[in-house]
């Protein structure tokens, strides 16, 4: 038995091959003394058609069980497909049902479904044409991720998800603890009592791996992290996962300008491999989803990212002809609004602002001369708005404790972090894609919970 996947045999088997194909059923028609099946079998967009005549043994109880939904394994010969639409069919010769489905209650019946109606079934959605083509995609994204960094000589470094540091200082932790709840340790001043906890202190879902990034970074010199992070920010946004993937590179003796390099390299590498790698299914998004997603696409690929500072940028908005919902001053962080704005209507293109105001941003990032600015930048995106955020890490000891002091941190609790300041330090810096937003901007899909399987969102944790 020769098994093959319908994207290979669509792309190049040639009739009279005998094949076996295992998949689930999209449609059926029945014709007078034979029938049609769609199947898929998540390989690629197009389904293919399998023609059984009546003269197949059991055909009327077979044909009975086989509905819309059902796994199927069909023995057949390929012939050339006299309909429109597919080269080729398969004449069914062999037909073994694996599990039915009960057209009266199998919830994805031949229509449109809204996506708000396929999250509350998340478990069968990946059945259908649209969620099988981000699914695909977000697939290649990762792909061309790695490959993007292998190629460069970049390691891939495994960080923690358990985690004693708030990275981000921005307090979004998610607590991990294994006291009991109902019956929590006390110390004599009423405080919970962490010595008593699985790691003798706070511990948290990890909100970035970049501290660990940067140590890694010290020996290998150019490494990246590609994994879960966690916010318990109660954004209920179509932008914001509780749970979401982040690509975070870290490179040694690399400053601001060389982080940019990299991140616009990046993003054109991904949208390139994809184009070339999921024509299909991108065709499929602009037909479907977003009439505008090719041309961004190529856009992207083809045009330089605009770079400004952030004093430049609140100039551009404080000019703007637009009405703001949050007033543009300097000092304040770029709302969303802001930065659709932005790379939206202004520059039509994805913008990277640079040199953003030190009291808005995390204690890690290098301070500027002029000791008002960190060097940070963040990539902002038509449609999505941030999409990377990133920066030269502060690399002298003395500025860096101060910093941590500044905001309210415990210099002891990052002993470690401010080690690799005292032997050995370098200028480095690095960023963060969030995964999710780049599968948004590549499908153009509305909302980030339809772009990975099982989305973690406020009150939402099924499947
Ligand atoms: O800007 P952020 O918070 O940066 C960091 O975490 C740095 N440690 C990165 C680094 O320099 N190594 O997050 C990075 C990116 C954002 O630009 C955004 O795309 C994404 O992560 N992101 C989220 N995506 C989905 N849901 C959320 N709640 C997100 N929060 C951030
Ligand atoms: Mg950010």
């Amino acid at each position: 038995m020769i098994k093959s996947r319908i994207a290979e045999i669509l792309r190049s088997s040639q009739p009279d091959e005998t094949l076996t194909v295992q998949s689930w059923v999209r449609t059926k028609r029945e014709l007078k003394g034979f029938a049609f099946l769609e199947v898929n079998d998540g390989s690629c967009l197009a389904n293919l058609q399998i023609v059984i005549n009546q003269d197949l043994p059991d055909y009327e109880n077979i044909l009975k069980q086989i509905n819309t939904g059902a796994s199927v394994e069909i023995e057949g010969v390929l012939v050339a497909s006299q309909g429109k639409g597919q080269r080729v069919e398969l004449q069914a010769k062999i037909v073994k049902v694996y599990g039915d489905a009960d057209p009266e209650k199998y919830p994805l019946q031949k229509k449109r479904h809204s996506f708000e109606f396929l999250r509350n079934i998340a478990h069968l959605r990946s059945r259908t044409n649209s969620f099988g083509a981000v699914f695909r995609v977000r697939n290649a994204c990762a792909n061309a991720i790695h490959q993007f960094f292998q190629q460069r000589g970049f390691m891939w470094v495994h960080t923690p998800i358990l985690t004693a540091s708030d990275c981000e200082g921005a307090g979004e932790l998610f607590n991990v603890t294994s006291l009991n709840l109902k019956d929590v340790p006390r110390t004599e001043d009423k405080e919970i009592d962490y010595s008593q906890d699985f790691f003798g202190k706070p511990t948290y879902l990890t909100v970035s791996g970049q501290l660990e990034a940067e140590i890694m970074a010290m020996a290998f010199s150019n490494v990246y992290t590609f994994g879960p992070t966690f916010r318990a920010e109660n954004s209920n946004t179509s932008r914001h996962l509780a749970e979401f993937w982040m690509v975070e590179p870290e490179m040694a003796f690399c400053d601001l300008e060389g982080d940019m390099d990299l991140a616009e390299e990046f993003l054109k590498h991904i949208f390139k491999y994809v184009m070339e790698t999921c024509r299909e299914d991108m065709e499929f998004f602009n037909l479907r989803i977003d009439k505008t997603v090719i041309e961004t696409a190529e856009n992207i690929i083809n045009n330089q990212f605009e770079r400004l500072t952030y004093t430049d940028a609140v100039k551009l908005l404080e000019k703007a002809d637009v009405k703001f919902d949050y007033p543009v001053s300097w000092g304040a962080d770029l709302q969303s609004e802001h930065e659709r704005y932005l790379a939206e209507q202004l520059f039509k293109k994805p913008v990277i602002v640079t040199d953003y105001p030190a009291q808005i941003k995390a204690f890690y990032m290098r301070l500027s001369d002029d000791e008002k600015t960190v060097r940070a930048m963040d990539i902002l995106a038509p449609k999505i708005g941030e999409i990377i955020g990133g920066s030269q890490r502060e690399e002298r000891l003395d500025v860096l404790e101060r910093r941590v002091l500044a905001q309210g941190m415990n210099p002891e609790d990052l002993w470690w972090y401010l080690d690799l300041r005292r032997y050995g330090s370098v200028p480095h810096a690095g960023f963060g894609l969030g995964f999710e937003r780049l599968v948004q901007f590549m499908t153009g899909m509305g909302n980030i919970r339809d772009v990975i399987p099982f989305p973690r969102t406020p009150q939402s944790a099924e499947f």
